[in-house]
C-alpha cells in the first residue's frame, strides 16, 4: 500500500500543499520551522484521525483559517485497486472522514485503511515512558492482525470502566460488583492471550531486526500480564477485593500489562545511549511492520521525523536499508539535504524541499 498523491489544506503553516509521492522513499528537507513535521502530521491525521503533537485540532488548523482538509490517493498493490481517503476538521469543530466518497463512522476505520508507524522526537517514551505507551504499541500490532480484537478490546474497556465506577460509588452492591467482575475476568484473560501470542511472535522478529543494527546488543521482550504469572486471575480478584474497594479501582488485570524490554539482559531504558534508544525504537516498529506484512501481505507506511538526529551515518544507512527491505513507503525529514544525498544514493527516491510551508520537488 502506498500514497500516490497527497493534498493538504490549512494544516499549520501548510496552506496548500500538493505532492506526488514516491511509492517508496520520500525525503523532505528544509530549514527549522519550514513545515516538515507538519507534513508528517497531516499524513498522521489522515491515518489516525488525530495529531501526534496536540490533542486539540484547533491548534493544528492554520491560524488564518477555520478548517483543515487532508486527502490522499491510496494504491493497494495486493488488490490492485486505487482509493481516495480524506479527512476534514470543520469550522464547527466536527471531524469528518471519507473513503471513496463514503463517510467513515470512526477513527478505527481510518486506522484500518491507512496503517502507519511514526517515529519522532517523542518516540523514546516507548522505552522510557510509562506502560501505557507499550500497551498501545502492543495493541496496534494485535489490532492489525486480529480482526476480532477491536471488539474484544472495547468490551474489556467497558467492563473495566463499569467495575471501577462501581468501586468508586462508595456504597457497593455486592451482587452488581460480582456481575461486572464475572464480565471483566474472561475479557481480561482473552486480551492477555492475544497480546501474549502476538508478543511471542514479535520478539523473534525484534531479535532479527535489532541484530542488523550494529552494536545494539541482544534484545529480549518479556510480557508482564498485569498480575502474577503463577496465579489465576479469579483468585487475584478474590484476594484483591478489599484493596480494590479501599482504593476504588481494579488493581490487577490486562489493563496493567507491560512489556519488559531488555538488552543483553539489562532493562533497555537503564543502559542505552540516546542514539541506541532511538535505534531500538526503530527496531521495535520495523519488527511490528514486518510482522504485519507477514500476516496481512500488506505494508504499512512509515513517518520518520528528523531521521538524522542522534544517529551516525552507519546507523542511518542501516535504518534505510531495513525500510527498503520491508518494501514499504516512507517519508523521512531532516534539516540538511546533504545528510540524505549519500544515504539515498543509488536507490529510487523523491526529494522535496520545504520552504515556508511550500514543498517543491528537488
Ligand atoms: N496553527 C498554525 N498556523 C500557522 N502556522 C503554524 C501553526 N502552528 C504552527 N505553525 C508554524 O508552522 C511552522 C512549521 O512547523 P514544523 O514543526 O512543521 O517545522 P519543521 O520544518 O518541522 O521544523 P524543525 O526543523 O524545527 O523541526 C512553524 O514555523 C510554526 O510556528
Ligand atoms: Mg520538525
Amino acid at each position: 500500500m502506498h500514497l500516490s498523491r497527497l493534498d493538504i489544506l490549512q494544516v499549520r503553516n501548510l496552506v496548500s500543499v500538493q505532492i506526488d509521492c514516491h511509492p517508496k522513499a520520500n525525503v523532505i528537507y528544509g530549514a527549522n520551522g519550514s513545515g516538515k513535521t507538519s507534513l508528517l502530521e497531516a499524513i498522521y491525521l489522515l491515518g489516525r484521525g488525530r495529531s501526534f503533537k496536540h490533542r486539540d485540532l484547533r491548534v493544528v488548523v492554520n491560524n488564518q483559517s477555520d478548517e483543515l482538509v487532508v486527502s490522499a490517493r491510496i494504491e493497494r498493490q495486493k488488490s490492485k485497486s486505487s482509493h481516495q481517503l480524506g479527512i476534514k476538521r470543520t469550522a464547527q469543530g466536527k471531524f469528518e472522514a471519507r473513503f471513496d466518497g463514503k463517510s467513515l463512522q470512526s477513527a478505527v476505520q481510518l486506522v484500518e485503511e491507512l496503517p502507519l508507524q511514526l517515529i519522532d522526537a517523542h518516540s523514546f517514551t516507548l522505552l522510557e515512558g510509562g506502560p501505557l505507551q507499550r500497551r498501545q504499541f502492543l495493541d496496534w500490532g494485535v489490532f492489525h492482525v486480529e480482526h476480532t480484537y477491536t471488539n474484544l478490546w472495547r468490551r474489556f474497556q467497558k467492563a473495566l470502566k463499569q467495575r471501577n465506577q462501581l468501586l468508586r460509588h462508595g456504597r457497593i452492591e455486592g451482587d452488581l460488583l460480582r456481575v461486572w467482575t464475572a464480565e471483566l475476568l474472561p475479557l481480561s484473560e482473552q486480551v492477555t492471550e492475544y497480546r501474549r501470542q502476538y508478543l511471542t511472535e514479535l520478539a523473534v522478529i525484534v531479535r532479527e531486526v535489532s541484530a542488523s543494527f550494529d552494536g545494539l546488543g541482544s534484545v529480549e521482550l518479556e510480557y508482564y500480564q498485569g498480575w502474577a504469572e503463577n496465579q489465576g486471575l479469579a483468585a487475584v480478584f478474590e484476594a484483591d477485593l478489599k484493596r480494590d474497594m479501599s482504593l476504588s479501582t481494579t488493581n490487577h488485570g490486562a489493563h496493567k500489562a507491560d512489556i519488559r524490554i531488555k538488552v543483553d539482559g539489562v532493562a533497555a531504558a537503564e543502559v542505552l545511549s540516546r542514539g541506541q534508544t532511538k535505534l531500538l525504537v526503530y527496531a521495535l516498529k520495523l519488527a511490528q511492520a514486518t510482522h504485519y506484512r507477514n500476516r496481512s501481505g500488506q505494508s504499512c507506511l512509515f513517518l520518520l521525523d528528523d531521521l538524522p538526529a542522534e544517529l551516525d551515518y552507519e546507523h542511518r544507512a542501516q535504518v534505510v536499508a531495513c525500510l527498503n527491505g520491508l518494501d514499504c513507503q516512507y517519508f523521512i525529514t531532516g534539516v540538511d539535504k546533504k545528510d540524505f544525498e549519500l544515504l539515498v544514493d543509488g536507490m529510487a527516491y523523491q526529494m522535496f524541499h520545504m520552504e515556508h510551508g511550500v514543498a517543491s520537488e528537488g
